[in-house]
């Protein structure tokens, strides 16, 4: 099938590859220039586990192809995915100015039967609105198509190649046909292809990160409780992982979620509870608890030095959101670092893949190092913000050679308490004992 994919982000250029390594030929259209330029010269854009490998094959076997020109990038393709940013506006909505945009120029440029399928994630409604836009310009049939998109980044290929379910969102059967013949390689192990009314699947993609971010922050709670009452939050949450009613599953506590998606999702289908005059009282809790979250390991840090970080070296490991990615946005490492900045703490951090992101942040006002020692020289603790594997068994020793303070605060419980006793650190996590030295 001919395919064009509008935007080359996590979810486009993850899109456009795995339907390109099923045989379909795919166009990715997007107009950053440096994106596309980078693409063509062979060039992941992102960093996304062996997205590299089926990336360069497609390209080679002619399935995979970029371009910035949406005409030419549509003109053959029976599927148009819009798989573009819908970031939060002012007030937390989703924005949705890119999504609108595209389909204003694909009213203009149809001219034969196509489906636009809209993978952002987009409040209610959205799909009746991309319609109206593009039939104000377009004469021909044309439908449109909610299939929002649930893959994690770092397991990005992996999820669209077997997910767990595909949701589709139409009452056309044209359109429904179509979908299940491009979808069906992805499914041949039984998973579900759920067909539904185009609203339902909005609501759908939203009500997941919602849940999901509400039962990290659930478990965020009963950590800070644990910190209260002596208890120990992992034990807590092998207690109930094992009940298949709760799962094992997204119960580990930390310093809050982040990402691109769970902070704006929640806020975003805050927004539309608002709008349809729905007080979604759980929601804002999630939002608030989460905040305060992100903070905390700093009114830790801070408490530890009584109040005083003036000149203090912390060193900080892990900078993206989570574990293989490259993506920033939303992570707790931005929160730290900012509050750490302005107590005239002196930040040095480290991540495998992140590091150009936060430079464009950051720029001199903090030291990035070439791996995870380098930056312990002198310094008086360490914050663990991400759960990099590579930071799940350090050598102990040589850390704390190198550091002057032999203080870790891990935001993401990766040591073992009896371990910390033995080695003589101070050692702060959350939602269990603190060891003290
Ligand atoms: N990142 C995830 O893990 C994830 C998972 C599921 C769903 N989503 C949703 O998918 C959507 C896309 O997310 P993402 O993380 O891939 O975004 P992204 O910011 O990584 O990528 C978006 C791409 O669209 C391009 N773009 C913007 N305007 C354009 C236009 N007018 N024409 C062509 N290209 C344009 C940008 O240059 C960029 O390359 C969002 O709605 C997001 O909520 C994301």
């Amino acid at each position: 099938m001919k395919i064009a994919v509008v935007g080359t982000g996590y979810v486009g250029l993850v899109t456009g590859t795995c339907f390109a390594e099923t045989g379909n030929h795919v166009v990715c259209v997007d107009n950053n220039a440096d994106k596309v330029s980078q693409m063509k010269r062979g060039e992941v854009p992102i960093y996304e586990p062996h997205l590299d490998l089926i990336f360069e094959r497609n390209i080679k076997q002619g399935r995979l192809i970029f371009t910035t020109n949406l005409e030419e990038g549509i003109r053959d393709a029976k599927i148009i995915f819009l798989a573009l940013p819908t970031p939060p506006d002012e007030n937390g909505s989703a924005d949705l100015k890119h999504v609108l945009e595209v389909a204003e120029q694909l009213g203009k440029l149809i001219t034969d039967y196509k489906i636009i399928v809209n993978k952002s994630t987009v409040p209610v409604g959205t799909a009746e609105k991309v319609r109206n836009v593009v039939a104000k310009n377009c004469k021909t049939e044309f439908d449109v198509v909610s299939n929002p998109e649930f893959l994690r980044e770092g397991f990005a290929v992996d999820d669209f190649m077997k997910p767990d379910r595909v949701v589709v969102g139409t009452n056309s059967e044209k359109a429904k046909k179509l979908m299940t013949e491009l979808y069906a390689p992805f499914v041949r192990q039984g998973n579900p292809i759920y067909y539904m009314d185009e609203r339902s699947a909005e609501l759908t993609k939203y009500a997941a990160n919602a849940f999901l971010a509400m039962k990290i922050t659930f478990m965020n709670e009963m950590a800070n409780l644990c910190e209260r009452t002596g208890a120990n939050i992992d034990s807590i949450r092998i207690g109930i992982g094992s009940d298949d009613r709760i799962g094992k599953r997204f119960l580990f506590a930390g310093i809050g979620y982040g990402g691109s998606c769970f902070p704006k999702d929640v806020s975003a289908l805050n927004k539309i509870a608002e709008e349809y005059k729905y007080d979604f009282n759980v929601l804002k809790s999630v939002m608030k608890v989460n905040e305060e979250q992100k903070r905390s390991i700093v009114s830790k840090v801070k408490n530890h030095f009584q109040n005083n970080l003036k000149g203090k070296r912390i060193a900080l490991w892990g900078l993206a959101f989570k574990p293989d990615t490259d993506d920033i946005r939303e992570a707790p490492s931005l929160y730290i670092i900012e509050e750490l900045l302005k107590q005239g703490a002196i930040v040095s951090t480290f991540d495998p893949a992140a590091i150009t992101n936060v430079k464009k942040i950051f720029g001199d006002k903090i030291v990035y190092g070439k791996d995870e020692y380098e930056i312990l020289k002198d310094a008086d603790a360490l914050i663990i913000a991400t759960e990099w594997s590579l930071f799940r068994t350090p050598e102990f020793e040589k850390m704390k050679s190198q550091m002057k303070g032999k203080v870790i605060f891990d935001g993401r419980n990766l040591y073992d308490l009896n371990q910390m006793r033995e080695l003589g650190f101070y050692y702060n996590s959350i939602g269990r004992e603190t060891i003290s030295i």
